[in-house]
């Protein structure tokens, strides 16, 4: 089962869980009740939908997650970015959350 390490750099908390192979990192973290999100954006996001941008985290490595996605490219995020809506776990990453706000 593969780890993931949250750092959120709003609260610098750091939570460590793991998931299914392939599992989602949004709904994954919100299951373990882990915050990726920052500020506003906590309650003002598109739930998943990939049209905000306010789940942007940074992942190491990123030969874990899965390749970037259509809607990835269309926010034109940077190489060891995912969305946290669009990211699929396949083996141990950290991941720096909070790092967006609306
Ligand atoms: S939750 Fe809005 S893009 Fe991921």
């Amino acid at each position: 089962m593969p780890k993931i390490t949250v750092i959120n750099t709003e609260t610098n908390e750091t939570t460590t869980f793991k998931v299914g192979y392939g599992a989602n990192l949004r709904q994954a973290a919100a299951y373990k009740d882990v915050e990726i999100y920052k500020g506003m954006s906590k309650m003002l996001n598109c739930r998943g939908m990939g049209v905000c941008g306010t789940c942007l985290i940074e992942v190491e490595p990123m030969e874990n997650v899965d390749p970037p996605t259509f809607i990835e490219r269309l926010h034109k995020i940077a190489p060891n970015q995912k969305l946290g809506c669009r990211a699929k776990v396949y083996g141990d990453i950290t991941v720096k959350a909070a790092i967006k706000d609306i």
